[in-house]
């Protein structure tokens, strides 16, 4: 946002929601209106969120650009930052830095069919994907959203699921199932059997390394061409800035070359993934 790239604008929490055990949904709003109106971005890029006297983390926005008077994150709650974070309520006070990273240029994929597949937290990039793509729906061909979690519960995002039906297939499946669940159980890669599409569609993924070798396999065998396939990876980010080589993946960083990567850009250095 400023001309120093370790700028931080001063936001406020508008919003918590639970989203899942240990997962909260923020909405966040920069204090100065001008901060607000200069702040775009798209979607799979990331920020900094930093707390006074605790530090900072990177973070994937999770709500579409179009959306222009707040952003949203969704936030695990895995080291002392984030617990910090946790600690405060609606109005808390954040510092704000970024966007970072490339994100996804959605005009490369307009008029053709897409299959976003996302595993466990890796909803939360792809959601900004979603809802811009449902902003401008007639651009695209079939939507497919298949996402698996380990469990119901740990489903992120569930009111937004029951809506993007409306506009695309959405499909789920959770490792291990109980009372609460009587749909797929399973890993993502099930979900493929009901995906039908050309050869020439786009499939868009992000959940873990593991996930991601299952996912190009089912992929591969549907004839996808490796450039057509595009992964955004999720690294521990540092700097944001090419800086620190905390986020090295190969020969490549995820937070100035990535975290959005096309197949084709990776498959060389892929174990380095
Ligand atoms: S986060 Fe520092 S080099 Fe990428």
């Amino acid at each position: 946002m400023g001309k120093n790239h370790y700028e931080l604008s001063d936001a406020q929490i508008l919003w918590i929601e639970e989203m899942a055990p240990g997962k909260r949904f923020f909405g966040i709003r920069f204090l100065k209106e001008s901060d607000q109106r200069k702040f775009t971005f798209v979607p799979g890029q990331f920020v900094f969120l930093s707390i006074p006297g605790h530090g900072e983390f990177a973070v994937s926005i999770c709500s579409s650009p179009r959306k222009r008077d707040h952003f949203e994150l969704l936030v695990n709650k895995v080291g002392s930052v984030t617990t910090a974070l946790f600690g405060l309520n609606v109005g808390g006070k954040v510092g704000i830095r970024g966007p970072y990273g490339n994100g996804f240029d959605l005009s490369k994929f307009y008029d053709k069919d897409i299959i976003i597949v996302a595993g466990g937290c890796g909803a939360a990039p792809l959601r900004s994907v979603v809802n811009t793509m449902i902003y401008e729906r007639d651009k695209y061909g079939k939507l497919y959203f298949l996402y698996g979690a380990r469990n119901s519960q740990e489903l992120l995002f569930k009111k937004d699921l029951m809506d993007w039906q409306k506009n695309m297939k959405v499909l789920l499946t959770v490792d291990m199932s109980d009372k609460n669940w009587q749909g797929e159980t399973g890993v993502v890669t099930t979900l493929f059997d009901h995906v039908k599409t050309s050869k020439s569609a786009i499939a868009i993924t992000c959940g873990s390394p593991v996930m991601f070798k299952f996912v190009l396999v089912e992929l591969k065998a549907k004839g996808m061409a490796d450039k057509n396939i595009y992964l955004s990876l999720e690294r521990r980010m540092k700097c944001g800035i090419g800086k620190c080589q905390h986020c090295t993946c190969g020969e490549k960083y995820a937070c100035i070359d990535g975290p959005v990567f096309s197949y084709n850009q990776i498959k060389d250095n892929f174990e380095a993934v």
